[in-house]
């Protein structure tokens, strides 16, 4: 009987795509995968630590899954970490956690089977926290993804930019550009096996940098990022998105690129951290608020309307009132479609972890809910402006709120709910938006743009 592999990912969109990769690598060895931890031979959890909450969390989940696997089971599985906090606490996990055999750093997604078979050979305590090594290369079976129509694909890897604040440059180490002949033929191949949309993702997309231009040889761009996304929409895929952006490196010319391609969704994920230059510069983010005003107001004044979406830290170490009213200030200006907010947390080993002027937890917390009332208005009013519009949909699932109603994305990344019709799943549908909720559309099926129906 094959031995099975359960795998529990937390985090960003990069642990899913390596979930999916290391997967792919453990059927190929011969193991089965399972979604039920307690049937398992292997557990392994792909972890993240960008912030100390999630990082509890993977200790709290060691010790449950060890006691769901003694109740159900005679032997206990073998349990591994892999992800971003198995890279950073490295050994002091099996002293931490007992029951952990396996250690598993970012880049050793490709070398778990034979990992595995160490740890069954009598080897206490396996550990690779080396890099990738050469011919391991991007691949993902389609039998290993989330979802049969859209896919995460990675571009680039690790991060260079070491904002103060930020454990990642540590867990994921320095920034690696795929070869983009490879992430082409990857979307083409995609394409023609019905995916519907494609993720280009990495810490930051608009840092790629191929170690040589093969693949875009043919293609016009100021950068070699804008190059790819016209490579890559040149394969007809039907809706390419792309997240996360570096303001310091977001070049006109992406905007550019997607007035070009339709198949270009309309939305950037654009992080601003926080509107004071003063934090800015704590922050070593490499960009003023003004720089980042710039760049926002060629989104902005696009010939596409482009759904613009941030990412912002509230009480970063000295950020005074002054500093977050910069913020409040930046947020009405940007008019964001969507914020993702976060309260600063200190993550040992970064030099924003040495500054001693903490922001009391109660004031960070006050300044949250000030920044989500004043983000809740202004999206409000941008969601309410959708209202008789039409947006282009790919069907996912059934609505969470009715059984009657599926839900998907639009090209500018909102949900929306609406009746189907007839509609299934993996069906790129056109809705006539009739309402707008807090965070999310509602509408009718005004035609369909896809198969099915
Ligand atoms: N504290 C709070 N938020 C953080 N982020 C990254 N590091 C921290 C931290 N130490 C946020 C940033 C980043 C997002 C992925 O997580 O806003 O863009
Ligand atoms: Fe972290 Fe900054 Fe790199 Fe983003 S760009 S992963 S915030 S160091």
């Amino acid at each position: 009987m094959k031995s099975k592999v359960y795998i529990e990912t937390f985090g960003c969109q990069m642990n899913v795509a390596d979930t999916e990769r290391a997967a792919t690598g453990l059927r190929k060895a011969g193991y089965e995968l399972t979604s039920m931890a307690g049937e398992a031979d292997v557990v392994l959890l792909n972890t993240c630590s960008v912030r100390e909450r999630a990082e509890r969390k993977v200790f709290r989940r060691i010790g449950e899954i060890r006691k769901l696997t003694t109740t159900t089971r005679k032997s206990k599985p073998l349990i591994g970490v892999m992800g971003c906090v198995a890279q950073l606490e490295g050994e002091s996990i099996f002293r931490n956690a007992p029951a952990v055999d396996l250690v598993i750093g970012t880049r050793a997604t490709d070398r778990i089977p034979s990992m595995i078979q160490r740890a069954r050979g009598g080897e206490a305590s396996v550990i690779d926290l080396d890099e990738r090594q050469e011919g391991e290369e991007w691949n993902v079976s389609p039998a290993e993804r989330r979802s049969p129509y859209i896919a995460f694909v990675p571009i680039i890897e690790g991060c260079n930019k070491f904002c103060s604040f930020c454990i990642v440059p540590y867990s994921r180490g320095r920034e690696k550009s795929r070869n983009a002949a490879e992430i082409v033929d990857e979307v083409s191949r995609l394409h023609s096996l019905g995916y519907k949309e494609v993720h280009l993702i990495g810490q930051n997309v608009n840092s790629y940098r191929p170690k040589s231009q093969e693949g875009l040889e043919a293609y016009q761009g100021a950068t070699s990022f804008s190059r790819l996304l016209r490579a890559v929409a040149e394969t007809g895929m039907d809706r390419i998105k792309f997240t996360t952006s570096f303001p310091r490196d977001f070049h006109p010319d992406i905007v550019s690129a997607i007035e070009e391609y339709p198949n270009l969704c309309d939305w950037v994920h654009l992080p601003a951290q926080s509107g004071s230059n003063r934090i800015l510069k704590a922050m070593r983010r490499g960009h003023t608020r003004e720089d980042y005003l710039r760049r926002v107001n060629g989104i902005k004044t696009s010939k596409r309307r482009l759904a613009l979406t941030s990412d912002i830290i509230v009480g970063f170490p000295g950020e005074t009132r002054e500093d977050f009213e910069d913020t409040m200030r930046l947020v009405r200006e940007c008019e964001y479609d969507q914020i993702y907010m976060f309260k600063y947390s200190k993550r040992a080993g970064t030099p924003a972890a040495q500054l001693d002027d903490e922001v009391p937890e109660s004031e960070k917390t006050a300044r949250f809910i000030e920044l989500e009332d004043l983000q809740i208005s202004i999206q409000k009013m941008i969601y309410e402006s959708y209202v008789g519009r039409r947006v282009s949909a790919l069907v996912e699932r059934q609505s969470a709120r009715s059984e009657n109603d599926m839900m998907g994305h639009t090209t500018c990344n909102k949900v929306v709910n609406f009746r189907p019709d007839g509609a299934q799943a993996g069906d790129v549908v056109e809705v006539l938006v009739s309402e707008a909720k807090p965070n999310s559309l509602y509408g009718t099926l005004a035609a369909t743009a896809g198969t099915g129906v």
